[in-house]
């Protein structure tokens, strides 16, 4: 599917890549890939079955034929086999289970396949850590968001009691720099920016800036859109 144009938008948690990404891909009508919720499912289905995680081919296997649903629930909800699982892939054991299963090749693999089949017409912004480097590389526009882990940490927390899951700042905070140092120094597709991507650091910046910062990019890219 190569020539249907892909918005990369990659970054560390609690960049606020995600609500980004669903705000640019709604103002232009293309579809969205939340690749970290495929991660997510994963690692909870992994639990879920008390999988062992050393045995990559049994989770690459999982990961290949795993039942994940978007949007059968209402909009941004999340399904495995069917059941609602939004909430529980945002819990502290969801995010955990996450970087876990995302530090493994096979399962990164399997994943990768799945993750090509968003690309669809009219296009696509696909949110994640590897989609400008390594799974969209092609993509026409790719930009790295990121912020201090502090105001990161902040973020995620008004998130998660926005959404009625219970909180505690400063373990989130510990919680991101764990995560942060598993997804950036593991050896297959570590966090870091494309070499052509655009860096924002919106420690600063509020979220309309920053849909309207992408929104300029895109149209750089994609003159004729
Ligand atoms: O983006 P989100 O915080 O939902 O991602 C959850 C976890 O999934 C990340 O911490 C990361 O370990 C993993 N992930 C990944 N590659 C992606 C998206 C997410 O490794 N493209």
């Amino acid at each position: 599917m190569p020539g249907i144009p892909v918005i990369a938008i990659d970054g560390p948690s609690g960049s606020g890549k995600g609500v980004v990404a669903e705000r640019v891909a709604k103002a232009l009508g293309f579809h969205l890939l939340d690749s970290g919720a495929l991660y997510r499912v994963l690692g909870l289905a992994a639990h879920l079955k008390n999988l062992n995680l050393e045995q990559d081919q049994a989770l690459a296997e999982l990961a290949r034929t795993l039942d994940i649903g978007f949007g059968e629930n209402g909009p941004d909800s999340v399904s495995l086999d069917g059941r609602d699982v939004s909430l529980d892939i945002r819990s502290a054991l969801g995010s955990d289970m996450a970087s876990r299963v995302g530090a493994i090749p096979a399962a990164r693999e399997a994943l990768f396949e799945r993750q090509l089949l968003f690309r669809q017409a009219p296009g696509l912004v696909a949110d994640g850590r590897d989609m400008g480097t390594f799974v969209f590389p092609d993509a026409v526009v790719k930009i790295f968001l990121t912020a201090s882990v502090e105001e990161r940490a902040k973020r995620r927390y008004k998130q998660l009691i926005a959404k009625g899951i219970d909180a505690i700042l400063p373990a989130l905070l510990r919680d991101l720099k764990e995560r942060d140092a598993r997804d950036s120094e593991r050896a297959v597709s570590p966090l870091q920016p494309a070499p052509d991507a655009t860096i924002l650091d919106t420690t600063e910046m509020s979220e309309e800036t920053v849909v309207a910062r992408v929104l300029e990019l895109v149209k750089a890219g994609l003159p004729n859109l």
